[in-house]
């Protein structure tokens, strides 16, 4: 239950008690001016984009053109390594079928990149710079009229985030002795730019480093027999910097102020530092896995996530596990038992209904999926979901009349992580009777209208615009989706990670916000009153990659082109980004009477002593001694339920 629900409760009863209600209220006003103004109709648009200019999208590491090599495609090395062989789970051909492979013609990103460019004009070089590096660098995103793909090769939208780029990244930090020797000569050239240097200096926001020359680098240190092409033992691949370089996004078209607000920087020059961390945070999916147990000493996850290593670490670890398989399909390659699973299985299942029924036939110069990309699509469903269903663990505990549903993240990061705009976990609960009737429903889902009752615990943060981004965009003061403008966290309670903690978060803008998680939690308790009758309470932690709104407002707000319309037809003919369920439990419910504040089956004197001792307190985390109705606060009307069953039992 929110603050603003305990507080709306407190205001019910009209009477003011004390301090407490004097805090609430002030939280009221603040909850009130974050929800004032969510979802815009397109009309209202007050149309101002920012007046940006190509520095303001600029990022150090390697520059479009700078290459000598081609970035070659997917198919260069699909011979050998297996990428038409969609079936065989354990070659790296499985990237075919991951977001990766995907990430350039991606129908809601696409959607999103329009409506970017509305508010950004040329924020199309900062998007697809990390969803389709190849035509990035190969300088087919460029301004004015190219930022948004309308210079783009069959084969840029069918690469995406492809082999031959990242296995040609660099580690923009040189290791003597353990770098490959190359290297060091590729960083010298960029820190000699006559406009200064370009070697990056924080890891995320796609400023990567990549070889100029075809040589591919990986963990394997070969002798014989060597592969056929240039390659270079590399431990960068083995480690998450090689995915911090797009897994950490800050916005650069803002900067932080030393009042820790973030306004607009939007000058046609680049950024006043290029620092990640003097930027907006849109997504902190590296910072918040580097402050966790998982960086630091590993954790035994007893084989949760598949692959020959039960104790993980890495990104790799857990979405690329490592299998026993061969690398490569020639003649006389032995078998490696840690052979990276290229799947990248995450979260995101919509998409993949989406690209399927989408991309049947190609969709302007995007080329439709042609077999081989659709059998891997479709193979992929099932290891999302088991990703899904890994990712947390519920338990159900009854203390009297109350179920308290633990939700434990079992991520290397936040639960949800990454992309913000539309996704959310959230708890449904059913109470039932003998006969398996629902008494009462919580987070109700229609899966006709895609309308959630939000009446439930949801996980999510929610992004918005403060005043001063509002004089400069037009975009009324809250919450909403314009990714480009949005420089304000409204909310934040997404589950953290094991060994969160709060200062360490902090310090990479990851903090909770509207929430609280003490240091080391890495659950989350929401609790419900459980209503006469039940026999027992059906728990279900679903999983929605996109909300109707979200949805809705990329077709609303889009006065470019056709992609909202396309999106938004899409995805009413594939079920509406139906959620699924990560968790489902039943857990039966013993007899109990309400008022019994103390959990012994008894509504007596010592049930109005706690109440009275806790009268006044507020809590949204275990179990509340003296809030009998579940409310989050201990006030008159937990008094009168005590009182009405006082001298009953269970
Ligand atoms: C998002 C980046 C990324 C993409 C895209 C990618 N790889 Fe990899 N690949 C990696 C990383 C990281 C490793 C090493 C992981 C580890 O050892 O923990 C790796 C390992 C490998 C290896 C070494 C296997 C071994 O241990 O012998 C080969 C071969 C390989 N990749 C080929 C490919 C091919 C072919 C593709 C395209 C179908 C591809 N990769 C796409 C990141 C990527
Ligand atoms: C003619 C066959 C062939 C082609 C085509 C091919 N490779 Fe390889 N590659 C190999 C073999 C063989 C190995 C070593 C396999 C093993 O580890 O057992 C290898 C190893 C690798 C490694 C591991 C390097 C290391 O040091 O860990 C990477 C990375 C790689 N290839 C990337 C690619 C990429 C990217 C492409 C396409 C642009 C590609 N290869 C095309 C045969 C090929
Ligand atoms: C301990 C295992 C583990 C580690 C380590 C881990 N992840 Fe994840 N990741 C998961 C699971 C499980 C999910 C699916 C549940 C979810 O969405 O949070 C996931 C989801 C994601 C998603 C989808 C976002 C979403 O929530 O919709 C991205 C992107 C991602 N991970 C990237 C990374 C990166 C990058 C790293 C390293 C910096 C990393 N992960 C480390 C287990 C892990
Ligand atoms: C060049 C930038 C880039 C690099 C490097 C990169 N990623 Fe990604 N990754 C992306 C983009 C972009 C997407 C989202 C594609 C989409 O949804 O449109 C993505 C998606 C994912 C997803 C799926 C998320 C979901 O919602 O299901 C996972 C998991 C993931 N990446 C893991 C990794 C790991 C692990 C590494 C390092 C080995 C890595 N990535 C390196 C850009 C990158
Ligand atoms: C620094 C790298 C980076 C940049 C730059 C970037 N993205 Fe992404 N984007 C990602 C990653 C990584 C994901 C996947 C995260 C996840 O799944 O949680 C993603 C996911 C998305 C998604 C969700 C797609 C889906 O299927 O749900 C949208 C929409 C999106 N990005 C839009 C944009 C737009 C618009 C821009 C430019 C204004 C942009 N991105 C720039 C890295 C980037």
């Amino acid at each position: 239950m929110s603050v603003q629900d305990h507080c709306r409760a407190i205001h019910r009863v009209g009477i003011v008690v004390g301090m407490v209600a004097f805090f609430c209220m002030a939280l009221i006003s603040v909850a009130q001016s974050q929800h004032a103004n969510s979802f815009q109709h397109p009309t209202l648009r007050a149309g101002a984009p920012l007046p940006t200019g190509e520095g303001d999208f600029f990022g150090k590491g390697t520059q479009p053109g700078a290459l000598t090599d081609p970035i070659f495609t997917f198919g260069n090395c699909a011979s050998c390594h297996g990428v038409f062989d969609a079936q065989t789970a354990f070659l790296p051909g499985r990237w075919l079928g991951s977001l990766h492979s995907h990430a350039a013609r991606d129908p809601i990103f696409l959607a999103a990149v329009t409506i970017a460019e509305q508010d950004a004009p040329g924020a199309g070089q900062f998007c697809f710079r990390c969803h389709a590096p190849r035509a990035w660098l190969a300088g087919r995103v460029t301004p004015p009229n190219n930022t948004n793909g309308a210079n783009f090769f069959a084969s840029d939208w069918n690469e995406g985030v492809g082999c031959n780029f990242c296995h040609r990244t660099v580690d923009p930090v040189y290791v003597p002795g353990q770098s490959p020797a190359d290297d060091e000569a590729i960083l010298d050239a960029l820190s000699l730019n006559p406009g200064g240097s370009l070697v990056p200096t924080s890891p995320g926001n796609a400023q990567y480093v990549v070889d100029p020359l075809d040589i591919r680098r990986g963990p394997e240190a070969y002798t014989s027999p060597a592969p056929p092409h240039a390659w270079r033992e590399s431990p960068y691949h083995e480690s998450a910097l090689m995915c911090a370089q797009c897994h950490d996004v800050s916005n650069p078209m803002t900067m932080l102020q030393l009042d820790g607000s973030y306004a607009p920087a939007v000058d046609g020059l680049p950024h006043p530092t290029g620092d990640k961390f003097d930027m907006f945070p849109e997504q902190r999916t590296f910072s918040e896995w580097a402050n966790s147990e998982y960086a630091t000493t590993g954790v035994d996850t007893l084989g949760r996530f598949g692959g020959n290593n039960p104790v993980v670490s890495s990104c790799q670890d857990c979405h690329m596990p490592a299998v026993t398989s061969v690398a490569c399909t020639l003649f006389g390659f032995p078998e490696h038992t840690n052979l990276p699973y290229h799947s990248f299985q995450g979260a995101n299942r919509f998409v993949v209904d989406l690209m399927l029924e989408l991309y049947q036939v190609s969709v302007g110069a995007i080329p439709g999926l042609d077999f081989d990309q659709t059998i891997a699509l479709q193979d992929a469903i099932p290891d999302i979901d088991l990703m899904l269903a890994n990712a947390t663990d519920i338990e159900l505990s009854q203390f009297g009349s109350e179920l308290k549903v633990r939700v434990i993240n079992q991520c290397g990061h936040k639960l949800l992580t990454g992309y913000p705009e539309g996704r959310r976990i959230w708890v449904n609960v059913e109470f039932l009777d003998s006969v398996g009737g629902i008494i009462e429903e919580r987070g109700a889902y229609d899966f006709a209208t895609a309308i959630l009752t939000e009446d439930t615990k949801v996980y999510e943060t929610i992004h918005g615009v403060d005043s001063v981004m509002s004089a400069a965009s037009g975009q009324p003061v809250g919450e909403g989706f314009h990714l480009a403008f949005n420089n304000q966290i409204l909310q934040d309670n997404r589950i953290p990670p094991r060994g969160f903690t709060n200062a360490a978060f902090a310090a990479v803008q990851a903090e909770p916000v509207g929430y609280s998680y003490a240091d080391g939690q890495y659950w989350d308790d929401s609790r419900f009153c459980i209503p006469a009758g039940t026999v027992s309470s059906r728990v279900r932690l679903y999983y929605q990659t996109s909300s109707r709104e979200y949805i809705e407002f990329l077709r609303d707000t889009n006065v470019t082109d056709a992609r909202g319309t396309n999106l938004y037809n899409t995805w009413d003919t594939v079920g509406r980004a139906a959620p699924f369920a990560m968790d489902d439990a039943i857990a039966p419910v013993s007899a109990f009477i309400a008022g019994d504040a103390t959990g012994d089956g008894f509504v007596s004197l010592a049930d109005l002593q706690v109440l009275l001792f806790n009268f006044g307190s507020m809590t949204n985390v275990g179990v509340a001694q003296g809030d009998v109705n579940c409310d989050g606060v201990v006030d008159l009307n937990d008094l009168q339920i005590l009182l009405f069953h006082f001298g009953q039992s269970a």
